[in-house]
């Protein structure tokens, strides 16, 4: 699955290309580097590793024109549940609508694999990432009190109905 040019919502990254495709494990290196900065309780390369070895996890990697991992996804699709497990997008590429177009074609993917309903978990003090959520039709639906140890934050659980 590959997609180029031009973002939603009317927001321009460049005029670069942006393609998204499969995550391999070549990539983890720059997706660690990625992930560091992102996260408080980074995954280890063990548990990208294990993930990208599970049967039903679904893994993408938004690649700018010069080969770089500007940010990725990773879904495991559970019967007809789509579970978002990560998503991050490298801080000077953030704000310009990758996150949209990456958890847009992800949730498309999901789809077609007959995902009815999507579940994820997200900090609440997260205000950016609510807001992206929220965007796509997420609905506040539970919370997992101190559920990330490291700043002993509460998690708002999110859903999102997909089904007819
Ligand atoms: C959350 C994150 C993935 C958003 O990625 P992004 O590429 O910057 O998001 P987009 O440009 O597609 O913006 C999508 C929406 O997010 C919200 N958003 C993004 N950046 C924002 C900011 N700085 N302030 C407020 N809202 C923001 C907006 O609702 C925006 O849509 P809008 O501009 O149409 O209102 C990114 O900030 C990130 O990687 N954060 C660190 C990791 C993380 O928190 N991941 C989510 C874990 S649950």
């Amino acid at each position: 699955m590959s997609k180029h040019g031009s973002m939603n919502e009317g927001k321009l990254v460049t005029s670069q290309s942006v393609t998204i495709r499969d995550m391999k494990e070549s990539d983890l290196e720059e997706i660690l580097a990625i992930e560091k900065v992102s996260f408080a309780d980074a995954w280890s390369r063990k548990l990208f590793k294990e993930t990208l070895s599970f049967p039903h996890s679904v893994n993408f990697v938004l690649q700018g024109a010069t080969g770089a991992v500007l940010g990725y996804i990773n879904f495991y699709l559970i019967a007809e549940e789509g579970h978002l497990l990560n998503l991050a997008i490298h801080p000077d590429w953030r704000n310009k609508g990758l996150a949209t177009q990456v958890l847009n074609d992800a949730i498309d993917f999901l789809k077609q694999k007959h995902a009815a309903h999507f579940f994820l978990e997200v900090r609440e003090g997260n205000l950016e990432a609510i807001r992206l959520y929220r965007k796509f039709g997420f609905e506040h639906i539970g919370r997992r009190k101190r559920y990330y140890v490291e700043t002993n934050e509460d998690a708002l659980v999110m859903h999102l109905d997909c089904g007819s």
